[in-house]
């Protein structure tokens, strides 16, 4: 079956959307195998990150991502990389539909409530990042 990794992001934390969106995984079937609420540290950062590393956006995506605790989570059912991605919504709130987590509690791009794995190669990475 298969896994992936998702995060509630700062933001999500802060703003209070951590239960509504967990109720989401659970109302489309995704079992929760691991959770932990904590910090981002500078390492896993950077690891999780490393395709944007060059990017102009990077050094703050870090800051923010390190800047309080998130929801980590390995979820697994059938399909579950593209269930989480598909109930996420785009990657910009203000482009994402409205039922989908950014659409739903998204504002801007800089903050955009909820990271999942986009394969399950970048799954099986990401977890071995956060749940090493
Ligand atoms: P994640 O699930 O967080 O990985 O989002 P994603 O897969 O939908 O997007 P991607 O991996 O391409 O980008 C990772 C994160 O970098 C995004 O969630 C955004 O917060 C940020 N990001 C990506 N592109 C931009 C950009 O053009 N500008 C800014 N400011 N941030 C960006
Ligand atoms: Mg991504």
């Amino acid at each position: 079956i298969q896994k992936t990794y998702t995060m509630i992001k700062p933001d999500g934390v802060r703003n209070g959307h951590v239960g509504a969106i967990i109720k989401r995984f659970e109302r489309a079937g995704l079992k929760i195998e691991r959770l932990e609420m904590g910090m981002v540290s500078q390492e896993q950062a950077a690891a999780n990150y490393a395709e944007h590393k060059d990017k102009p956006f990077y050094e703050g995506l870090v800051a923010y991502i390190t800047s309080g605790p998130v929801v980590k989570m390995v979820l697994s059912g059938e399909g579950a990389v593209a269930k989480v991605r598909t109930l996420m919504g785009a990657t910009n709130p203000a482009d994402a539909a409205p039922g989908t987590i950014r659409g739903d509690f998204g504002l801007i791009m800089d903050e955009n409530v909820i990271h999942g794995s986009d394969s399950e190669a970048s799954a099986e990475r990401e977890i071995g990042i956060f749940f090493a």
